[in-house]
This record gives C-alpha cells, structure tokens and sequence, in this order.
C-alpha cells in the first residue's frame, strides 16, 4: 500500500502555513509570514484574519506544486481547530472544511499545541524519536509549559506558566529595549555578543513546576527606567549585555523547572518545542545537560519549531491511522486543552 497523503493547514496565529505529507515525510511545508504586525509591536487579532484570507489560496497552491502533488491525490485535510486566535482559526478551518467537501476527503482536527511537541515524529525531525514516555517543554508565544507525553495522544501539564509565556516575555521585554516585534530571535542574535553575567534580574519563586514571567519583565523595566534616567543611551550602550542577560535568566528559569521534572519523573527523554525552542541559549542549555545529566535530547529543526503545517499534517496522519475523522460541522475553537 503506498503511503498516505495528507494536505495539513495551519491558522491559529499570525503564519499562514500549508504543508503536504506523505507517510512521516514531509515533501512541501510553506508559510507566509505577516509583517504587517511588526509596526503594532504585536500580532493585531483583525489585521492577522485579513492577511490569512489574502495569503491561504496562495499558500496552499504552493505547497501543491512544491511536493509535485495533484489536490485529487490527497486522502485527508488536518486543519488546527485550536488554540489561537478565533478570527484566524475561522480562516484555515473554513477553508479545509470547504476543501475537504469539495475533494471528497475526510477532515481532521488537529490541537496545535499536540502538533508542536509531536513534530518530533516527522520523518527528519530527529535521526530517532523520543520514546515514551518524555517531558517536553513547550514554549511559544502564548504557552509555556512542562509535558508529560504518556503516548501520542496521551499527554499530561504537569506545570505551566500562571501569567506571561516566555517567547511573550522575550517580546516584551525586547519591546523595552526598542526592538521589533517579534523581539525573541533579535535578542537572541544580539545576546551572541553580550555578556549574560553583566547584569541580574529578578528570578520567580514558584513552587512545583509552574512558570511566572512577569516579575522578570517589571524587573527588567524598572532597572531600565532607572538607569536611563542617570544616562539617556543606556540601553543604546548596553544592548548586547542586556539582551545577553534577560535570556540567561529566561533560560535558566525554564530549565531549572525542567531539570527538577525530570529528576523527580525518572525521565531521560527531554524534547524542547514551540517558538522559542529556535533560541540558541536554549539549545545550549539542553546540550549541556545532554553531557551533565546523560539526557537523550529531542531539538526540533528550526523549520518545525515556529508556527508551521507539518506539524499539523503529521498529526493528521497519525489520526488518519486511527480512523479518527472529524465531522464536517466542526468549529473553530480559541481554547483547546492538550
Ligand atoms: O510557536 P510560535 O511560532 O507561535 C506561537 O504559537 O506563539 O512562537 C512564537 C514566539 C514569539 O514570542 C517569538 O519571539 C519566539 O517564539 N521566538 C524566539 C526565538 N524565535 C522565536 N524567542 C527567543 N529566541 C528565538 N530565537
Ligand atoms: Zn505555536
């Protein structure tokens, strides 16, 4: 039997993304980034539906023609139905029930978040997947948390952050800084030249495994306004140091969390997904415990670790084994549990 063919869509927040798969493989992955947000300094919900509407057709169309795929050698459509924003969920939903019916195919929701941590099971995500059961440490834009992965479809929050997410604290406290939006990679290749031990920052004292970001961020903030007013350029001046430091202390609050998990877990598999698994102090990070701690580490490859629709199409694929169709009066949903 030859292998199947799943189209995969994904809307939630400000990437338009298409990708087709074929078994584990993914054979064409597209995303149309939107700009238009980066003068707001954050994604505006209206602007990101508008430009998804724009850039869906065009998206979709090249994912086709990138994986040299006929739209009638599809067998399934996996769409996110959530969590993200609504406005932009509405427009990859709407677009693959339409298709779907049109195609004749089943439809498949996907949770978005699933599909972040089970990227690691495309074909060349890792040279071997984690095994069961992992922790993964999801960290994007809107979500911050610790996995327990029972199995593919089993996963448990053991912690998570109780006000801002990292990638929302990188960006925010990039914003500080003046820097664009999304300020996380500009800190993250300003901090390459910056010393992390030049300043220090606040850190959480949270019990368990749960994460609070917004003590860093006011505690950035507060340093800053203090400082600016002895020397106007002090950011100016500092800005590699200060990149350098608010990400150590963002790391090192991810980590210490993780670590603690994993001891009191028995795990050894640890996996790293979402946005802001592409900063490379993380990945650092996990490589050195790779050496201190003898963890098998999972680092997604760049191309799946921000908003994308492999992601998406390797989830569907997983249900399109399990014969787990979604029906097609299905809605879009702006929450959706793990
Ligand atoms: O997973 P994602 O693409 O979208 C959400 O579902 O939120 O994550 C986007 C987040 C943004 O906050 C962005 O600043 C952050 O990931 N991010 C980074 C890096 N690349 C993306 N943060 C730190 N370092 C990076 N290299
Ligand atoms: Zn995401």
């Amino acid at each position: 039997m030859s292998a199947s063919i799943i189209l995969g869509i994904e809307s939630s927040c400000d990437d338009t993304s298409a990708a087709i798969i074929s078994g584990s493989k993914i054979l064409s992955n597209i995303a149309a980034n939107q700009e238009i947000h980066n003068e707001y300094g954050g994604v505006v919900p209206e602007l990101a539906s508008r430009a998804h509407q724009q850039n869906i057709i065009p998206v979709v169309e090249k994912a086709f023609s990138k994986a040299n795929i006929q739209q009638n050698d599809i067998c399934a459509i996996g769409f996110t139905r959530g969590p993200g924003l609504l406005g932009s969920l509405l427009v990859g939903t709407s677009f693959a029930k339409s298709l779907a019916m049109s195609l004749d195919v089943p439809l498949i929701e996907v949770n978005h978040l699933q599909a972040h941590i089970l990227a690691h099971f495309i074909d060349d995500a890792n040279p071997t997947p984690p095994n069961f059961p992992f922790l993964c440490l999801t960290v994007s834009g809107g979500h911050t948390m610790i996995v327990l992965v029972k199995d593919y479809f089993d996963m448990e929050i053991i912690g998570k952050t109780i006000d801002d997410a990292a990638g929302e604290a990188f960006d925010k406290i990039g914003k500080i800084f003046d820097l664009d939006y999304p300020a996380g990679p500009i800190v993250d290749r300003l901090a390459k030249e910056g010393n992390p031990d030049a300043f220090k920052f606040n850190k959480p004292k949270m019990e368990g495994y749960d994460y609070s970001f917004s003590g860093i961020k006011t505690s950035v903030l507060y340093f800053i306004q203090k400082e600016v007013r002895k020397n106007p350029d002090f950011i100016k001046d500092n800005l590699n140091d200060l990149c350098a430091s608010v990400q150590k202390s963002i790391i090192e609050i991810l980590m210490d969390k993780l670590e603690k998990a994993a001891k009191e877990f028995n795990i050894n598999d640890i996996a790293i997904a979402g946005g802001v698994s592409a900063n490379s102090g993380l990945r650092k990070a996990m490589e050195d415990n790779r050496e201190k701690l003898g963890w098998n580490i999972f680092i997604p490859k760049f191309e799946y670790t921000t908003d994308n629709a492999a992601m998406i199409a390797m989830v569907a694929k997983l249900k399109y084994e399990r014969g787990e169709f979604t029906d097609i009066r299905t809605t879009a949903t702006a929450k959706y549990d793990l």
